[in-house]
Protein backbone atom coordinates (compact mmCIF):
# COMPACT_ATOMS: atom_id res chain seq x y z
CA UNK A 1 0.00 0.00 0.00
CA UNK A 2 0.95 3.60 -0.29
CA UNK A 3 3.18 4.49 2.69
CA UNK A 4 4.03 2.91 6.08
CA UNK A 5 1.34 3.95 8.67
CA UNK A 6 2.40 5.78 11.51
CA UNK A 7 -1.03 7.15 12.63
CA UNK A 8 -2.05 5.68 15.48
CA UNK A 9 -5.97 6.82 14.55
CA UNK A 10 -8.57 6.58 12.14
CA UNK A 11 -11.47 9.11 11.33
CA UNK A 12 -13.76 7.32 8.51
CA UNK A 13 -16.89 9.40 7.98
CA UNK A 14 -19.73 10.01 5.69
CA UNK A 15 -19.53 13.24 4.18
CA UNK A 16 -23.02 14.85 2.95
CA UNK A 17 -25.46 15.55 5.69
CA UNK A 18 -22.05 14.75 8.67
CA UNK A 19 -19.23 16.55 7.65
CA UNK A 20 -20.97 18.51 4.98
CA UNK A 21 -23.83 20.93 5.66
CA UNK A 22 -22.88 23.89 7.81
CA UNK A 23 -19.95 25.57 6.48
CA UNK A 24 -19.03 26.97 9.64
CA UNK A 25 -18.73 23.74 11.77
CA UNK A 26 -16.70 22.60 9.31
CA UNK A 27 -14.29 24.87 9.30
CA UNK A 28 -13.96 24.50 12.95
CA UNK A 29 -13.58 20.21 12.24
CA UNK A 30 -10.88 20.70 9.44
CA UNK A 31 -9.05 23.21 12.19
CA UNK A 32 -9.38 20.50 14.61
CA UNK A 33 -8.20 17.78 11.53
CA UNK A 34 -5.37 19.81 10.78
CA UNK A 35 -3.64 20.18 14.79
CA UNK A 36 -4.19 16.58 14.72
CA UNK A 37 -3.47 15.30 11.49
CA UNK A 38 0.61 13.94 12.32
CA UNK A 39 -1.96 11.11 14.64
CA UNK A 40 -4.57 10.64 12.42
CA UNK A 41 -5.06 8.89 8.96
CA UNK A 42 -8.80 10.34 7.57
CA UNK A 43 -10.92 8.69 5.57
CA UNK A 44 -14.18 9.54 3.80
CA UNK A 45 -16.97 6.85 3.09
CA UNK A 46 -19.55 8.72 0.81
CA UNK A 47 -22.22 7.00 -1.66
CA UNK A 48 -20.65 9.91 -4.17
CA UNK A 49 -17.89 8.58 -6.67
CA UNK A 50 -14.00 9.63 -6.46
CA UNK A 51 -14.13 12.11 -8.82
CA UNK A 52 -16.99 14.13 -7.05
CA UNK A 53 -15.34 14.12 -3.80
CA UNK A 54 -11.54 14.72 -5.20
CA UNK A 55 -13.52 18.21 -7.15
CA UNK A 56 -14.57 19.33 -3.29
CA UNK A 57 -11.10 18.57 -2.30
CA UNK A 58 -10.12 20.54 -5.13
CA UNK A 59 -12.37 23.49 -4.37
CA UNK A 60 -10.84 23.34 -0.84
CA UNK A 61 -14.21 22.79 0.57
CA UNK A 62 -13.13 19.49 2.40
CA UNK A 63 -9.53 18.72 4.33
CA UNK A 64 -7.63 16.10 2.10
CA UNK A 65 -7.86 13.06 3.17
CA UNK A 66 -5.96 9.70 3.69
CA UNK A 67 -8.41 7.69 1.41
CA UNK A 68 -11.38 7.78 -0.23
CA UNK A 69 -14.07 4.60 0.81
CA UNK A 70 -16.19 6.32 -2.51
CA UNK A 71 -19.92 4.53 -3.85
CA UNK A 72 -21.47 3.19 -0.87
CA UNK A 73 -18.40 1.33 0.15
CA UNK A 74 -17.36 -0.99 -3.49
CA UNK A 75 -14.66 1.56 -4.47
CA UNK A 76 -11.36 2.27 -2.21
CA UNK A 77 -9.06 5.18 -3.61
CA UNK A 78 -5.71 6.43 -2.17
CA UNK A 79 -5.60 10.05 -1.69
CA UNK A 80 -4.07 12.00 -3.26
CA UNK A 81 -3.05 9.86 -6.30
CA UNK A 82 -6.48 8.47 -6.36
CA UNK A 83 -4.78 4.89 -7.14
CA UNK A 84 -7.69 1.99 -6.74
CA UNK A 85 -6.98 -0.52 -4.45
CA UNK A 86 -7.80 -3.46 -6.89
CA UNK A 87 -7.67 -6.34 -3.58
CA UNK A 88 -10.98 -4.95 -2.57
CA UNK A 89 -12.45 -5.38 -6.27
CA UNK A 90 -11.28 -8.71 -6.14
CA UNK A 91 -13.71 -9.56 -3.67
CA UNK A 92 -16.78 -8.99 -5.56
CA UNK A 93 -17.94 -12.50 -6.09
CA UNK A 94 -19.53 -14.52 -9.23
CA UNK A 95 -23.18 -14.29 -7.45
CA UNK A 96 -22.78 -10.60 -8.98
CA UNK A 97 -23.78 -8.94 -12.03
CA UNK A 98 -24.86 -5.60 -12.28
CA UNK A 99 -26.79 -6.23 -15.58
CA UNK A 100 -28.69 -8.61 -14.28
CA UNK A 101 -29.75 -6.57 -11.57
CA UNK A 102 -31.37 -4.03 -13.75
CA UNK A 103 -32.77 -6.49 -15.75
CA UNK A 104 -34.74 -8.34 -13.24
CA UNK A 105 -36.01 -5.37 -11.31
CA UNK A 106 -36.80 -3.32 -14.82
CA UNK A 107 -40.15 -2.40 -14.61
CA UNK A 108 -40.94 -2.67 -11.05
CA UNK A 109 -43.25 -0.43 -9.99
CA UNK A 110 -42.61 2.49 -7.32
CA UNK A 111 -38.34 1.94 -8.08
CA UNK A 112 -36.77 4.57 -10.65
CA UNK A 113 -33.43 3.78 -11.55
CA UNK A 114 -31.01 7.02 -10.69
CA UNK A 115 -29.23 8.71 -13.48
CA UNK A 116 -26.23 6.86 -15.25
CA UNK A 117 -23.93 9.07 -14.00
CA UNK A 118 -24.84 7.43 -10.58
CA UNK A 119 -24.41 3.53 -11.58
CA UNK A 120 -21.07 1.40 -12.12
CA UNK A 121 -20.32 -1.93 -12.27
CA UNK A 122 -20.47 -2.76 -8.39
CA UNK A 123 -23.26 -0.03 -7.91
CA UNK A 124 -27.12 -0.22 -9.01
CA UNK A 125 -28.95 2.86 -7.44
CA UNK A 126 -32.68 3.37 -7.48
CA UNK A 127 -35.33 5.96 -5.89
CA UNK A 128 -37.87 4.03 -4.05
CA UNK A 129 -39.92 6.60 -1.97
CA UNK A 130 -41.32 5.27 0.90
CA UNK A 131 -41.04 1.64 0.16
CA UNK A 132 -42.25 -0.88 3.18
CA UNK A 133 -39.92 -3.59 3.99
CA UNK A 134 -41.99 -6.25 2.46
CA UNK A 135 -41.58 -4.53 -0.64
CA UNK A 136 -38.06 -4.57 -0.19
CA UNK A 137 -37.99 -7.77 0.93
CA UNK A 138 -39.80 -8.71 -2.86
CA UNK A 139 -36.95 -7.12 -4.56
CA UNK A 140 -34.23 -9.02 -2.85
CA UNK A 141 -35.55 -12.31 -3.44
CA UNK A 142 -36.71 -11.56 -6.76
CA UNK A 143 -32.23 -10.84 -7.29
CA UNK A 144 -31.57 -13.75 -5.15
CA UNK A 145 -33.94 -15.86 -7.78
CA UNK A 146 -31.99 -14.93 -10.34
CA UNK A 147 -28.53 -15.89 -8.80
CA UNK A 148 -27.78 -12.61 -7.99
CA UNK A 149 -26.84 -12.10 -3.97
CA UNK A 150 -26.92 -8.67 -3.35
CA UNK A 151 -26.28 -5.92 0.04
CA UNK A 152 -29.36 -3.76 -0.34
CA UNK A 153 -29.62 -0.34 1.23
CA UNK A 154 -31.90 1.60 1.66
CA UNK A 155 -31.17 5.20 3.04
CA UNK A 156 -33.56 8.32 3.50
CA UNK A 157 -36.71 6.43 2.96
CA UNK A 158 -35.79 7.46 -0.92
CA UNK A 159 -32.35 6.12 -2.07
CA UNK A 160 -32.17 2.08 -2.26
CA UNK A 161 -28.58 0.67 -3.71
CA UNK A 162 -27.80 -2.82 -4.68
CA UNK A 163 -23.99 -3.63 -4.44
CA UNK A 164 -22.23 -6.91 -4.51
CA UNK A 165 -22.58 -9.08 -0.97
CA UNK A 166 -19.69 -8.37 1.33
CA UNK A 167 -19.10 -4.50 0.23
CA UNK A 168 -20.47 -1.83 1.92
CA UNK A 169 -19.20 1.22 4.13
CA UNK A 170 -18.46 -0.93 6.67
CA UNK A 171 -16.70 -3.80 5.46
CA UNK A 172 -14.31 -1.67 3.52
CA UNK A 173 -13.20 1.13 6.93
CA UNK A 174 -12.14 -2.55 8.38
CA UNK A 175 -10.42 -3.58 5.17
CA UNK A 176 -8.64 -0.53 5.31
CA UNK A 177 -8.26 -0.58 8.66
CA UNK A 178 -6.54 -3.56 8.55
CA UNK A 179 -4.26 -2.91 5.39
CA UNK A 180 -2.68 -0.16 7.47
CA UNK A 181 -2.68 -1.67 10.81
CA UNK A 182 -4.97 0.54 12.56
CA UNK A 183 -6.65 -0.97 15.68
CA UNK A 184 -10.29 -1.32 15.32
CA UNK A 185 -10.85 0.86 19.05
CA UNK A 186 -8.95 3.39 17.61
CA UNK A 187 -11.04 3.86 14.82
CA UNK A 188 -14.20 6.47 14.93
CA UNK A 189 -17.26 6.63 12.15
CA UNK A 190 -19.08 9.08 11.47
CA UNK A 191 -22.44 9.41 9.62
CA UNK A 192 -26.35 10.18 9.07
CA UNK A 193 -28.68 7.83 6.69
CA UNK A 194 -28.92 4.14 5.96
CA UNK A 195 -26.11 3.82 4.13
CA UNK A 196 -23.93 4.21 7.23
CA UNK A 197 -25.41 1.76 9.32
CA UNK A 198 -23.01 -0.76 7.89
CA UNK A 199 -20.42 1.36 9.39
CA UNK A 200 -21.57 0.92 12.89
CA UNK A 201 -22.19 -2.90 12.66
CA UNK A 202 -18.36 -3.70 12.53
CA UNK A 203 -18.24 -2.79 16.51
CA UNK A 204 -15.73 0.46 15.95
CA UNK A 205 -16.81 3.20 18.18
CA UNK A 206 -19.43 5.67 16.12
CA UNK A 207 -21.02 9.22 15.93
CA UNK A 208 -24.50 9.83 15.00
CA UNK A 209 -25.04 13.55 14.02
CA UNK A 210 -28.32 15.20 15.31
CA UNK A 211 -29.98 15.62 12.06
CA UNK A 212 -29.46 12.21 10.90
CA UNK A 213 -32.37 10.32 9.56
CA UNK A 214 -34.37 7.90 12.16
CA UNK A 215 -32.87 4.77 10.39
CA UNK A 216 -29.72 5.48 11.82
CA UNK A 217 -30.52 7.15 15.09
CA UNK A 218 -32.49 3.72 15.87
CA UNK A 219 -29.41 2.35 16.70
CA UNK A 220 -27.75 2.37 20.09
CA UNK A 221 -25.18 0.75 21.86
CA UNK A 222 -21.92 1.86 24.01
CA UNK A 223 -20.09 2.18 21.37
CA UNK A 224 -22.53 5.16 19.88
CA UNK A 225 -22.78 8.37 20.48
CA UNK A 226 -26.10 10.28 19.73
CA UNK A 227 -24.60 13.68 19.29
CA UNK A 228 -26.74 16.91 20.18
CA UNK A 229 -24.91 18.93 17.21
CA UNK A 230 -25.45 18.53 13.66
CA UNK A 231 -23.17 17.93 10.80
CA UNK A 232 -19.78 18.83 11.22
CA UNK A 233 -20.76 20.30 14.79
CA UNK A 234 -21.73 17.05 15.34
CA UNK A 235 -19.01 14.78 14.45
CA UNK A 236 -16.22 17.72 16.77
CA UNK A 237 -18.63 17.04 19.69
CA UNK A 238 -18.61 13.11 19.34
CA UNK A 239 -14.37 13.14 18.06
CA UNK A 240 -14.38 15.37 21.64
CA UNK A 241 -16.70 12.94 23.27
CA UNK A 242 -15.09 9.80 22.37
CA UNK A 243 -11.42 10.91 22.08
CA UNK A 244 -10.93 13.52 24.72
CA UNK A 245 -12.98 12.90 27.22
CA UNK A 246 -12.48 15.37 30.31
C1 LIG B 1 -25.44 9.09 -2.82
C2 LIG B 1 -25.34 8.46 -4.19
C3 LIG B 1 -26.62 7.72 -4.54
C4 LIG B 1 -26.98 6.74 -3.42
C5 LIG B 1 -27.06 7.48 -2.10
C6 LIG B 1 -27.35 6.55 -0.93
O1 LIG B 1 -26.37 10.13 -2.83
O2 LIG B 1 -25.10 9.45 -5.18
O3 LIG B 1 -26.45 7.01 -5.75
O4 LIG B 1 -28.20 6.09 -3.71
O5 LIG B 1 -25.82 8.13 -1.85
O6 LIG B 1 -26.36 5.57 -0.76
Amino acid sequence: MHRAIRNEKMLASDLDGTVLGDDCALRQLARWIDENRDTLSLVYVTGRFFESVAELIAAGDLPEPDAVIAAVGTSIHLYPSGEVVEEWRDRVGDRWDARTVRRVLQGQESLRLQSEELQSEFKVSYYADDADRQTLETWRRKLQFAGIDAEMIYSSRRDLDFLPIGMNKGSAVAFLAERWSIAPENILVSGNTGNDIALFEQGLAGIIVANAEPELKRLNGPHIYHARYACASGVLEGIRHMWEPK
